[in-house]
């Protein structure tokens, strides 16, 4: 088994989260703009693709270099390896992306990484013809960033959002990469109750079982890695066994989400039932004006509308006040709600514990954390 240079990208703002996660899996790792990136063998590439909760694709580094033309950008292409990961049939296309370098034009730098990488095999392959492109995909990005560019092959295939359990979707589903997120920036614990009163398809109840059992998100689900020849099948099967090892199906967990609307409740009962647990989480129709509780210590996470929409923004207002009012005794509780709605907290009623900056999307939004007491100690 080799070692890479392996990099696992995250959403703008979710750096740290995805570092920490690595660093649970037993790697060091460095934290740059959008991506995490640490080495390790294929057993790493395996358990970072099936553990990763907030990151959205695991790569490896091929090579990384200054390129400020077009030629050094071909030559040094071409000096990799590329032999010791791409078959002869590999299909490989070249995705590309250039920020403040010299070399702007990614149409052309997917062109031309794409022509070295041809001439290279062509040369270890001793052949004098085009590649067929028939076997198992390796997907190539070549990335500039202030003329340095970094060639990597994609570990993942499906980003890593995708776990294998969303049969539905609603109209503004949070990605699940983020919903992990939301979650692990919570004090939740799994003898905790947990809410999200704006469920819709049931994204964050869902990660929240997955966290709360240990399972590991990508369990359910095939990676593309898990194809090439070369990648050890060991590694995979050694990284399954793991995973299965460490789920604690049986922890029980206290996970309700609920939605105004009752065909996002049955969608998220629909995702729920995919995902494995139909009988874990309990779902019901219910307006947030309408929550009570007698539980305590409790965690809330909630993804309610923005009020962006037109007509929209006086109605969620007012929602938001009413939310205001109805989680104001719940002292034991903390409670987190992500929105855009800059005036968040003068509608709510009271200023946030802290405020934390995170992108939706393209859409910048903060998560409003009001942190409630601290549970006894063997609560905790
Ligand atoms: C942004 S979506 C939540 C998406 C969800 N996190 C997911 O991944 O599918 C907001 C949800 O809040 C619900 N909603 C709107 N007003 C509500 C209210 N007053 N009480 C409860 N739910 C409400 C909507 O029906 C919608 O499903």
């Amino acid at each position: 088994m080799g070692t890479y240079q392996i990099i696992a990208t995250a959403a703008m703002g979710l750096e740290a989260i995805v570092a920490k996660e690595v660093r649970a899996l037993g790697y060091d790792c460095q934290v740059d703009n959008g991506k995490v990136i640490y080495r390790g063998d294929e057993t790493a590439i395996a358990r970072s693709n099936l553990w990763l909760r907030t990151a959205d694709r695991v790569k490896i580094v091929v090579g990384e270099f200054k390129a400020y033309t077009f030629d050094e950008l071909f030559e040094r292409t071409k000096a990799l390896p590329w032999e010791n990961f791409l078959p002869e049939d590999a299909e490989f296309p070249v995705l590309g992306k250039s920020v403040k370098s010299k070399l702007f034009s990614i149409s052309d730098c997917q062109a031309l990484v794409k022509k070295a990488i041809v001439e290279r095999l062509k040369k270890q392959y001793k052949r004098n013809t085009w590649f067929e492109e028939t076997g198992a995909l390796y997907r190539i990005e070549v990335s500039l960033l202030k003329d340095v560019a970094t060639i990597t092959i994609d570990t993942s295939g499906t980003g890593l959002h995708k776990r294998g359990y969303r049969a539905a979707q609603g109209t503004a589903p949070l990605k699940e990469t983020m919903a992990a997120a939301l979650i692990m920036l919570t004090n939740w614990h799994p003898d905790r109750p947990f809410v999200d009163p704006f469920c819709g398809s049931g994204t964050i109840p869902i990660e929240a079982a997955l966290i709360g059992q240990n399972i590991a998100p990508g369990f359910n689900r095939e990676f593309v890695s898990e194809t090439w020849n070369w990648m050890s099948k060991t590694a995979w099967d050694e990284a399954r066994i793991e995973a299965e090892d460490l789920a604690k199906y049986e922890q029980p967990l206290d996970i309700t989400g609920s939605d105004i609307d009752h065909r996002m409740v049955k969608m998220a009962q629909e995702n729920a039932f995919e995902a494995g647990f139909a009988e874990l989480i309990q779902f019901k129709q219910m307006q947030v004006k309408d929550f009570t509780t007698t539980k305590e210590y409790g965690v809330i996470v909630g993804n309610p509308p923005y009020g962006e929409r037109l007509g929209e923004k006086s109605e969620v207002e007012a929602m938001y006040r009413d939310m205001g009012q109805v989680f104001n005794d719940l002292e034991t509780w903390s409670i987190y709600i992500l929105t855009s709605n800059e005036q968040f907290e003068e509608f709510y009623g009271r200023p946030a514990t802290k405020k934390r900056k995170l992108f939706n999307g393209f859409i910048r939004t903060d998560l409003y954390q009001y942190w409630g007491k601290r549970p006894p100690r063997n609560k905790e």
